[in-house]
C-alpha cells in the first residue's frame, strides 16, 4: 500500500505567511495596546494554524529549539491545555509548573520562580496568577516573553482574542456588531479584555448586569476611552434586542468577598440566558461563553448546547489562536 507522507516540513501552511512587520509585541499582557491591524494579523495567522490542525500530523517545526514554560497559580483546564498543545504542535519543548507543587509553596517569590524558568532556557513564559498585574511585574523583571493567561480580575487577552476570532469567523466582521456581555463583569478578566478587543474592532458593546456586579469606575472609563459605544443596560430583555453575539459570564463566587447579590434565585430569574430571551436577539446571534460554565445559573442548558452556541468552537479556536500568538512572538523577534 502506498502511504503519502504527511506534510510536516513547512513552518506555515500553503498560504503565504502573514506579514510580521505589523507585529509590535514581545509580551501579551492585555489588548489595550493592540491595534485593529494587529488583531487582524492574529486572525489571519490563526487561519493558517487551523490549516495545520486539519493535517494528519498536526505538527510544524516553527518553534523547534524553543522552550515554553507555563506557571499556573490558579486552576485552569482550557488555557493551560491549549498553550501546552499549541507549543507542542509547533515543536517547542514545554515545562508545566504547577504552583501548588512548586517551590512557591516553600515561600519562593514569584519573580524568583520565573527567573528559575528563565535560567533553564525558557523563551516564553505563560502565567496565570490571582493578583492583577502579576504578568506585568514579570515582564519588567525578566528577559523572556510573558503571556498573560489571566491575572486576577484584570485581563485575559488570549481568551478575548479567541472570542473575537470566533465571532469574526461566523459573522465575517466585528465592525458595527452589537455584542452583549451579561453578568459578573466586575470580576471577569475575560470581559475586561473583550471590552478592549471588541471596541478596537468597532463593535458596539452592551454590558448587562446588576449594579453590584459592574466594575468600579466604569462610567469614567466609558467617558474617557474614546472607543466605539460601550453602554450599560441593566435590563436583559432590552439589552438583547438586536444582538449579534451574546456572552453570559460565570458568577465568580470565589472572588466575591461580600454578598453582591440578594439571592441566586433572583439572579437566575433576571439574568439567565434562556431560550425565550435568546429569541429577542437577531436570528443569527451567536452564544459564547469563556468557560467554565455554571449550567442552569448564567445560561440554561438548552442554550449552552443549542444550535446558536459556539462554546465548543471557542475551545477549538483557542488552540489555533495560541499557536498563532506563539508564532508571532517568536517570529517578531527575528
Ligand atoms: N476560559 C478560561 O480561562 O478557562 P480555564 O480557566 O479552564 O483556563
Amino acid at each position: 500500500m502506498k502511504v503519502t507522507e504527511p506534510n510536516t516540513s513547512t513552518v506555515m501552511p500553503e498560504t503565504s505567511p502573514p506579514s510580521l512587520k505589523l507585529w509590535q509585541h514581545n509580551h501579551i499582557l492585555d489588548l489595550d495596546n493592540f491595534t485593529k491591524d494587529e488583531i487582524e494579523l492574529v486572525f489571519e495567522t490563526s487561519n493558517a494554524m487551523k490549516e495545520v490542525l486539519k493535517r494528519e500530523i498536526k505538527k510544524v517545526p516553527t518553534l523547534r529549539g524553543k522552550t515554553l514554560a507555563t506557571l499556573f497559580c490558579e486552576p485552569s483546564t482550557r488555557t493551560r491545555a491549549s498553550f501546552e498543545l499549541a507549543a507542542k504542535n509547533l515543536s517547542a519543548d514545554v515545562i508545566n509548573l504547577d504552583a501548588i507543587k512548586s517551590s512557591v509553596i516553600k515561600g519562593e517569590s514569584l519573580i524568583d520562580t520565573l527567573r528559575t524558568l528563565q535560567a533553564m532556557g525558557a523563551d516564553i513564559i505563560v502565567i496565570r496568577h490571582s493578583q492583577s498585574g502579576a504578568p506585568y511585574l514579570a515582564a519588567r523583571h525578566l528577559n523572556v516573553s510573558i503571556i498573560n493567561a489571566g491575572d486576577g480580575w484584570h485581563a485575559h487577552p488570549t481568551q478575548a482574542l479567541l472570542d473575537l476570532y470566533t465571532i469574526h469567523h461566523h459573522l465575517g466582521q466585528l465592525n458595527g456588531l452589537k455584542v452583549v456581555i451579561i453578568g459578573d463583569i466586575m470580576h471577569s478578566r475575560v470581559a475586561h479584555s473583550n471590552i478592549w478587543g471588541m471596541s478596537i474592532m468597532g463593535a458596539e458593546v452592551i454590558l448587562c448586569a446588576p449594579a453590584s456586579l459592574l466594575p468600579y469606575g466604569l462610567n469614567d472609563f466609558i467617558t474617557n476611552c474614546h472607543l466605539p459605544p460601550i453602554t450599560v443596560e441593566p435590563k436583559l430583555d432590552i439589552a438583547l434586542k438586536g444582538a449579534d453575539a451574546i456572552m453570559p459570564l460565570r458568577l465568580q463566587k470565589e472572588r466575591q468577598q461580600t454578598n453582591l447579590l440578594p439571592s441566586l434565585r433572583e439572579y437566575i430569574q433576571l439574568y439567565q440566558l434562556n431560550q425565550e430571551r435568546l429569541s429577542l436577539a437577531k436570528s443569527h446571534a451567536l452564544v459564547l461563553h469563556p468557560g467554565p460554565v455554571n449550567e442552569g445559573i448564567e445560561i440554561a442548558p438548552e442554550v449552552a448546547y443549542g444550535a446558536q452556541s459556539v462554546i465548543e468552537e471557542q475551545v477549538t479556536n483557542g488552540l489555533a489562536i495560541r499557536m498563532a500568538l506563539l508564532y508571532l512572538i517568536v517570529g517578531g523577534k527575528r
